[in-house]
């Protein structure tokens, strides 16, 4: 007897399934369609009912996740912003470490995220950015930070620079996404950077700096005796380790050290997935959130005789693997 078709289920994928698993003869939905968390606005993956976030709250430990770049029903930042930071990040920090009508600057103001995430807390907020996306957000350098805001008047400084060159936000020379890790471009301006956060930066307030670590992967060729080699470089730039030297030599108190879960499409991608194992490379899978606290008299550690940038050190190259994945089959 011939066995009945499976009967093709009506209710929908469910929340959570892969739109692209779900079912094969369902058509996938337009790239127009893309589900969109506007009030009145239905997502097209699951049926009649509209996406919903879970409430933000605070974080109860050190290693923060949260599965969307804004919490409510709204955005804070812009949606398409290049480089934003995911709202739930500052909203705990700028509940933990400030209270209503307190100051909070940010001197990489970006999309603006912690402009609407401390006007969402009833907080003041001061944005600054070389780039000026919106009205609300003040043209500045954050190198002379100290001639926008008064001297020790911010409760909290929430920052969250250019990765080293990793992304160049605009043809601004003095955007700090031009600058390289190695030789230490990058840590002389964050220094100068971190100068101006202790200028104004009250006794007893915070600053919080988010970064994440930057791996570059190279794969190069080259003959040897007629025969081609491969090989893979690597250089490993541990930006948030540099970050919390440059900090506590300026005499900011290491108060919390935070792993925030990174998500995004990289993360997902099947293909750069199975490259870093067969590879023998790891994706970046958290940030740092850095918090300190600026204490009342300065007594700065000593500088740190290593930075991590001092000298370009790439590790030796190694031959590139043999791919660990097995061939497919031959079809017959
Ligand atoms: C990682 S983004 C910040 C994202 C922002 N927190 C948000 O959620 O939209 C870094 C920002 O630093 C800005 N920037 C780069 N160099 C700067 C400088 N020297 N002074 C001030 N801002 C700078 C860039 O224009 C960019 O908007």
């Amino acid at each position: 007897m011939q066995k009945k078709p499976p009967r093709p289920d009506r209710r929908g994928p469910l929340p959570g399934d892969h739109p692209a698993t779900s079912s094969p003869r369902r058509p996938k939905p337009a790239a127009s369609a893309v589900p969109r968390d506007a009030p009145g606005i239905k997502n097209p993956y699951v049926r009649f009912r509209p996406l919903k976030r879970p409430p933000v709250q605070l974080h109860s430990s050190t290693l923060w996740d949260y599965p969307s770049q804004h919490y409510g029903s709204g955005s804070q930042g812009s949606q398409g912003y290049r480089g934003a930071t995911p709202s739930h990040v500052i909203w705990n920090v700028v509940e933990r470490t400030t209270k209503e009508g307190d100051l909070v600057v940010d001197p990489f103001c970006g999309s603006g995220t912690t402009i609407d995430v401390c006007r969402d807390l009833k907080r003041r907020c001061k944005g600054f950015d070389l780039v000026s996306s919106r009205d609300d957000i003040v043209r500045a350098d954050a190198r002379e930070l100290s001639q926008h805001v008064d001297k020790e008047t911010a409760h909290l400084v929430f920052f969250d620079p250019p990765y080293a060159d990793n992304l160049n936000y605009s043809d601004d020379p003095a955007c700090m996404g031009k600058l390289p890790f190695a030789g230490s471009a990058w840590s002389q301006a964050m220094g100068k950077v971190l100068d101006e956060l202790w200028t104004i930066t009250r006794p007893g307030g915070h600053i919080a700096g988010y970064v994440s670590d930057i791996l570059h992967v190279e794969h190069k060729k080259q003959k040897q005796g007629g025969r081609e080699l491969k090989s893979i470089e690597k250089e490993f730039q541990p930006l948030g380790l540099e970050l919390s030297n440059l900090a506590r030599a300026r005499g900011f108190v290491f108060v919390d050290h935070v792993c925030v879960v990174r998500r995004g499409k990289a993360l997902d991608d099947p293909r750069l997935r199975a490259r870093a194992v067969d590879d023998g490379f790891m994706l970046r899978g958290f940030s740092h959130l850095l918090i300190f606290q600026r204490p009342a008299t300065r007594a700065p550690l000593p500088a740190r005789a290593v930075t991590f940038a001092s000298k370009k050190a790439p590790t030796p190259p190694v031959p590139a693997p043999r791919s660990t994945r097995k061939p497919p089959r031959r079809r017959r």
